[in-house]
């Protein structure tokens, strides 16, 4: 396993892996990975000659009242996870290396940033494009690896990719879940076995929601309300069903639909949402 601390390191060893013709492919992270990350750890080892993932607790997505200094840091058991998927580099370097003195350079993806988590944490998507802008620079990937249970943040880097020109390909998996259904999530780290408990009703209300849609409902309202009422006991920030590309809000479920929730539970924000692709009529 090389671990490669500096930007001018990392490309180093990406420019040379691709003069010899071999594809990368990239798993970016905070670390504290669990089972949705080995999801995406394997894919990018199985799919590419190189594998790369990114460690790195960005400081630019967090505001100031949130969790960063808080965030868990388990470099070991993630590097040994790294190890066991296959992963070949972990790319993990310190705040300073990514954001000297004098940083004063930002990604803003417009629209699509605009709703949703984006409402409620009003830097965080500049924060994870600006990341993801320079790792891609700096590990310049074929392939990027991201999860589902971040659909929003899926749109935004996909959105972000198209426009910027950056000739890599998004790959997104599914979000990945406990036996009872809760989204993994390195945040469920913070919950209590009883908050945990009351955290699983996200999950049941967003898999009652798409039960309801297969079974034909497409009111917005109807559907959004049958979340809520699961959620009822939480501290919910935002239940919303949009458009899983733009994320504008749907009045009705057409086209491919996010339907996308958000609640407190104890100290842990944690997001979930199903998509669903409405059959044409
Ligand atoms: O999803 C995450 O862990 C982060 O938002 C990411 C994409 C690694 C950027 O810091």
């Amino acid at each position: 396993m090389i671990i490669i601390r500096t930007p001018a390191e990392m490309r180093d060893w990406s420019l040379a892996a691709r003069a010899t013709g071999s594809t990368i492919g990239f798993v970016p992270t905070m670390g504290a990975l669990h089972e949705g990350h080995a999801s995406l750890l394997r894919a990018a080892a199985a799919q590419n000659d190189k594998a790369v993932a990114s460690i790195f607790v960005n400081p630019t997505q967090f505001a100031p009242n949130e969790d960063f200094a808080a965030y868990p840091r388990t470099f070991d058991a993630d590097r040994a996870m790294c190890e066991e998927a296959g992963i070949g580099v972990i790319y993990a370097p310190d705040a300073n290396a990514l954001y000297p003195e004098g940083y004063a350079t930002y990604v803003n993806v417009e629209k699509v940033s605009a709703g949703l988590c984006g409402a409620s944490r009003p830097i965080f998507f500049r924060g994870v494009a600006t990341v993801v802008a320079k790792l891609f620079n700096t590990v310049l990937p074929h392939r990027a690896y991201f999860g589902q249970k971040d659909a929003q943040q899926c749109a935004v880097i996909r959105r972000m990719t198209r426009d910027l020109d950056f000739g890599v390909e998004i790959v997104e998996m599914p979000t990945v879940r406990e036996a009872d259904g809760l989204a993994m999530s390195s945040r469920n780290r913070y919950l209590t076995p009883e908050e945990r408990q009351q955290a699983l009703a996200i999950s049941r209300g967003l898999f009652k929601a798409r039960a309801m849609m297969e079974g034909g409902e497409r009111d917005s309202l109807v559907l959004v309300n049958a979340v809520r009422n699961e959620m009822d006991a939480l501290n919910i920030d935002y239940v919303e069903l949009v458009d899983a590309n733009t994320i504008e809000p749907l009045a009705r479920a057409t086209g491919r639909v996010l339907l996308a929730a958000a609640a407190w539970v104890g100290k842990a924000r944690l997001i979930d949402n199903i998509q669903y692709e409405v059959p044409e009529q």
